[in-house]
């Protein structure tokens, strides 16, 4: 598995401390920054992970923010994209179990490291269910669609 993993300044510190964490359990990543704690915007960050992930050159993304929210709104901007902010690992597994996610988002302000890391490997461990669950996703592709006629 091959993540793509992203930040703003807000949740530098917090992206550092998780990378350690994929690199104590062998998960290889892509750090696509922000490389610093300066002070950025997080659509920039959600958007180079959101590609990556589009274009399939990963198995999936990380990205977070103050609260995850602002960067998860940036990354469901690409086509193809289901990011989802999580601040318990019920609903990352869910996520992945019926919605197909495929980004991660957390809130550096929001959840402690250790939460974090619970969240991060029930997102890790879950897999899509399909069945019913993939006529949602697919009508949930058909919207995007339309969007762009
Ligand atoms: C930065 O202060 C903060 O607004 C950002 O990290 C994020 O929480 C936005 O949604």
């Amino acid at each position: 598995m091959k993540l793509a993993v992203g930040s703003d300044h807000a949740a530098y510190e917090f992206k550092m401390d998780l990378l350690k964490y994929l690199e104590e359990k062998g998960i290889e990543y892509e750090d696509l920054g922000s490389h610093s704690a300066e002070r950025t915007d997080y659509p920039i960050w959600g958007e180079k992970v959101a590609r990556k992930v589009a274009a399939g050159e990963v198995d999936a993304g990380l990205l977070f923010c103050g609260t995850g929210v602002g960067i998860s709104i940036s990354a469901n901007k690409v086509r193809g994209i289901r990011a989802v902010v999580c601040s318990e690992p019920y609903s990352a597994a869910m996520a992945r179990r019926h919605n197909n996610a495929n980004i991660l988002c957390m809130g550096a302000r929001v959840v402690g490291p250790d939460l974090a890391r619970m969240i991060l490997d029930a997102f890790l461990h879950s897999e899509f269910e399909g069945g019913r669950h993939a006529k949602r996703v697919d009508l949930i592709s058909a919207i995007e669609a339309r969007e762009e006629r």
